[in-house]
């Protein structure tokens, strides 16, 4: 049975005075927690890391990791340099930089390579756009996108990983996915991923808050999740990481 996780993805908001003071604001929730990890921007991880360096229960990962090990390759940042600063985890593929930043599912894998290569976590973020939802693609898009970390890195590999079911429609829009159509895409990821993935840790990520969260943690599948506009609030956040530690 996979941990709890709740993982708090601030994606491009604020600056690092203010991470700062969200991280040390969450350090300061006592008592029961589950597994608690937050993705701030590249500038403001060091400020993370410094506010949390008494709470080494609080993880500290990167948005997004250069596939490259080093050279010249301007305004990237390297799994080394990541590590280097206090980073344990790395997101990687998740569906904003698959949008905007054109990252297929090749490039997603040589990031995930290139992040176990430096000895960070990556979480794969996977999901089927509204269209491919639409066109009852779902199973086989999120497959796919599995499927290319494995050629990659090997089964095991992708077991010790942490993984992300987002559905690019419920990502940032308000709208969540069902709790059962979660624990489908969860139980198929689970099943793709076979014995070895017993333990491994699947977060639902898309549009959770206070008033969804108990639903879907208490999917067999679903361990935890990876927040977003939610995570910007110590209170809110803390309120959704108390009801993955009640879940049913
Ligand atoms: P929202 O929770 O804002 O929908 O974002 C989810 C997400 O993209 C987390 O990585």
């Amino acid at each position: 049975m996979a941990k709890p996780l709740l993982a708090g993805n601030w994606k491009m908001h604020g600056t690092a005075t203010s991470a700062a003071k969200l991280a040390s604001q969450l350090a300061d929730y006592t008592g029961e927690k589950p597994e608690i990890m937050v993705f701030p921007s590249f500038v403001s991880i060091p400020a993370v890391v410094a506010a949390l360096s008494e709470h080494s229960e609080i993880a500290i990962g990167a948005q997004n990791i250069s596939h490259h090990t080093e050279g010249a390759y301007t305004g990237e940042v390297s799994g080394q340099m990541l590590a280097g600063t206090g980073c344990s985890h790395v997101l990687v593929g998740h569906s904003e930089r698959r949008t905007y930043n054109a990252e297929n599912n090749e490039l997603v894998a040589e990031k995930f390579a290139a992040a176990q290569a430096s000895g960070l976590t990556p979480i794969l973020c996977i999901g089927e756009t509204l269209q491919q939802r639409q066109d009852r693609l779902q199973l086989q898009v999120i497959k796919a996108q599995i499927a290319a970390v494995i050629e990659k890195v090997g089964l095991q590999n992708v077991c010790n990983a942490i993984i992300a079911y987002e559905p690019v429609w419920a990502v940032g829009t308000g709208e969540t996915a069902t709790p059962e159509q979660a624990q489908q895409v969860h139980s198929f990821i689970r099943a793709e991923l076979g014995e070895q993935g017993e333990d491994t840790q699947l977060l639902y990520g898309g549009s959770i808050n206070a008033d969804n969260a108990a639903a879907l943690f208490a999917q067999p599948d679903i361990d935890g999740g990876l927040v977003g506009g939610a995570s910007l609030e110590a209170e809110h956040f803390m309120n959704i990481a108390q009801q993955l530690i009640e879940r049913k």
